[in-house]
Parts: C-alpha cells; sequence; structure tokens
C-alpha cells in the first residue's frame, strides 16, 4: 500500500497493533471531544493565499531556541514506544536525528535515557518530565537528562492526575511484563504497580509554579512548559523565567471539555508578546496544520500520536515517513501560499474568526 499521507499510516497502526495498544495510543479523556476538537479546528481556518512571489528557492528551516532544525516539526513526548515497535524510544531517536529535528524524549521511555541518547548520538533532544512525590527521583532524572546532553526540560503541567480514559480502563490496560519504564526502574522498588505501570499515586499533584524555582535550582538546561492554554498561565511561565511555551492538551487525555490548541495558541502568543517561544502540539495531521500553527504564532509544533503510528509502521524507516511527509506537504502548502521562506509566514496568512 503506498503511504500518502499521515492517515495512511493511522490506518496502518489500527490493522496492525493489538487492540490495546491501538487503544492506549488513541484515547482521550472522557468523551474525547477535545481530542477530536483538536483536529476539527483546523478545518475551520481558511488561508489567505498570495499570489506571484518567486516560490522557486524553498526555505523550511527554522530555530528552536537557536538550534536549527530542518523544518518546523518535532516530535512530542509520549510514553511507552515499544508498545509500537520493538527497538521503541532508540528507533525515535534515530529517525528525529536522520531528519535534523528535535525529539522529547517522556519520562515514561521503555528505554533508558542512556540507550537513547546512545542510539543516535549528537541529536537534538529534551527531556520531558513529570514530578514525582518522591522529589528525589525527578531530581536524578534531570540532572542524568543534563549529563547526557539533553539541552532543555520540558515540564509537563497538566497531569497532577491522569485522565480518565474509558477505552484503558476497559481493557485492563497495563504494560506487558517484558517491557518497563526504565528510567524509574528501582524507584520505586517493593511497591505495588498499577496505574501505567507505576505505583498508584506516584506522581506529586501538589505541584505549583514555585517549583519552577526549584527545578531552576537544579539545572542549567531552559525549561519549558507543556500544557498551558491560557493567557494569564502564559503571563505566569514568563515571570517565572521558563525559555519556553508548547501550548498542548496533551492530545485531549487530560481534561476533557478545554480548546483545541490552535484555538487557545492565539490567546497564548499575544500574552507572550514574543518575549519566549511558543510552541504547539495537538492535532497536527497535514502540512497546511502546520503552515496554520506558524501563522498564528507558534514557532514549532510536535506531533504525538502520527510519530506512534509510523513506528508501529516499520518503526524509525517509518517514523522518518511521517515525517518527510509532513516536510514535503508543508513545503508545498508554504509555497502556494506565497512563502518561500519560514519568515515570510505570518497571521496575514490566515482568516480566523477569533481574531
Ligand atoms: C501522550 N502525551 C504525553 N505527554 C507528556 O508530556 N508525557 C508523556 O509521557 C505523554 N504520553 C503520551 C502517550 C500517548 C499515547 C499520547 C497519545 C500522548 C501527550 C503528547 O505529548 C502530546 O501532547 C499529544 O500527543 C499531541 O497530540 P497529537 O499529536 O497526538 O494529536
Amino acid at each position: 500500500m503506498a503511504m500518502v499521507c499521515l492517515s495512511d499510516f493511522e490506518a496502518y497502526a489500527k490493522k496492525h497493533l493489538p487492540k490495546i495498544a491501538w487503544d492506549f495510543f488513541a484515547a482521550g479523556a472522557d468523551d474525547c471531544s477535545t481530542r477530536d476538537e483538536n483536529i476539527l479546528a483546523y478545518k475551520r481556518i481558511r488561508f489567505r493565499p498570495r499570489m506571484l512571489r518567486d516560490v522557486s528557492e524553498m526555505d523550511i528551516r527554522t530555530k528552536l531556541l537557536g538550534t536549527e532544525i530542518s523544518f518546523p516539526v518535532g516530535i512530542a513526548p509520549t510514553g511507552f514506544h515499544q508498545l509500537a515497535w520493538p527497538e521503541g524510544e532508540k528507533s525515535t531517536a534515530r529517525a528525529a536525528t536522520a531528519m535534523n529535528t528535535c525529539y522529547i524524549a517522556s519520562t515514561y521511555s521503555t528505554c533508558t535515557l542512556e540507550e537513547i541518547a546512545a542510539a543516535a548520538p549528537g541529536g537534538f533532544r529534551w527531556f520531558q518530565l513529570y514530578i514525582h512525590r518522591n522529589r528525589a527521583v525527578s531530581k536524578q532524572l534531570v540532572q542524568r537528562a543534563e549529563a547526557l546532553g539533553f539541552q532543555g526540560l520540558v515540564l509537563t503541567a497538566d497531569l497532577p492526575y491522569t485522565g480518565k480514559r474509558r477505552d484503558d480502563i476497559r481493557n485492563g490496560f497495563c504494560l506487558p511484563p517484558h517491557m518497563k519504564l526504565k528510567n524509574l526502574e528501582g524507584a520505586f522498588e517493593g511497591d505495588d504497580r498499577s496505574e501505567y505501570g507505576l505505583p498508584p499515586n506516584s506522581l506529586d499533584p501538589s505541584v505549583t509554579w514555585n517549583d519552577i524555582y526549584w527545578l531552576r535550582s537544579l539545572t542549567h538546561l531552559p525549561i519549558i512548559i507543556k500544557g498551558i492554554l491560557t493567557k494569564e498561565d502564559a503571563e505566569l511561565a514568563v515571570r517565572h523565567g521558563v525559555q519556553g511555551i508548547i501550548v498542548s492538551n496533551h492530545g485531549g487525555r487530560q481534561l476533557d471539555g478545554g480548546p483545541a490548541t490552535i484555538d487557545a495558541l492565539v490567546e497564548v502568543v499575544e500574552a507572550v508578546q514574543g518575549k519566549i517561544e511558543v510552541y504547539l502540539d495537538g492535532g497536527i495531521r497535514k502540512g497546511s496544520d502546520i503552515l496554520k500553527a506558524l501563522a498564528l504564532g507558534a514557532k514549532c509544533v510536535f506531533i504525538g500520536r502520527p510519530a506512534l503510528w509510523g513506528l508501529a509502521y516499520k518503526g524509525e524507516e517509518g517514523l522518518q515517513d511521517v515525517l518527510r511527509i509532513l516536510q514535503d506537504e508543508f513545503r508545498l502548502s508554504m509555497a502556494l501560499a506565497g512563502c518561500a521562506s519560514v519568515s515570510e509566514i505570518g497571521r496575514h496568512l490566515v482568516q480566523f474568526s477569533k481574531l
């Protein structure tokens, strides 16, 4: 079967993955309305394309906090990549490095940070942190990541508790016995594992903005906050001295009923006033989605589920295929909208009723 667009990879993954793994990847919280809205919201935005603008030479590169990437799409942190492909996060790291983009490795990886770093030496990677009640565990993870050459720390802010994902409950989802949350091995010795392979209540729901100062005391890495959806929190992020924001609703897996990320992006960008970089994830499925997000002020977008579909298709090769398709579609959309370089993308490019 010719793989032409990301939906082809989705269909392949749905057909070939065990149902329990597919359901875990696909899950949204409750009725999945926010998960679905992430995708539908792009369809409501129309372009204002410009013509006759010499698009014979295209430059789709951009920079994330000063580091150049080949195009404005990175890999969002998702857990349990071995559910998609036996080599798991090692394959993800290789694919991201081959495509010269940023990979945000999850706390809940099924390979160690050391294995990820060794799989693709020199790759551009950030580490995503969930803060655990046992702060020593989180501190050690941050410091391990920094020592291994990860270049940014992404704090996920939208998961004080795990959202209610009905299919995972129905399926009694748990990791197969041969897969482990390798970065946390030994951290919870003797504890009974239930929720997603972790002891119940291991995450710290008491985290506040003050913990940014705690993180700052642990590491020199730039801190990026993931899960911001409002101008109030965007202003707080700036005030607490973080370097970036990822506008995200966790792929609709946390609070159901929140906004699509592309809709929340506008108020966050306005609040930040260019003081820090703003990124977005959620619902990116084609090149024109990337163009819309950049037009509304995102510096870069990240893909969650589509990366897992690519892995499920053919490991690192499959993920490279997904990234290459997005890259080609993005370049084409830019050209058809009259932009020869990423710096020419701006608000003028979209009609957006909320503006
Ligand atoms: C996630 N996400 C996530 N986020 C995070 O900060 N740490 C994590 O470990 C995970 N794990 C995870 C697993 C799976 C299966 C999914 C689908 C998502 C959220 C992820 O980073 C991102 O916000 C969304 O996936 C983006 O939406 P799309 O691209 O999947 O539509």
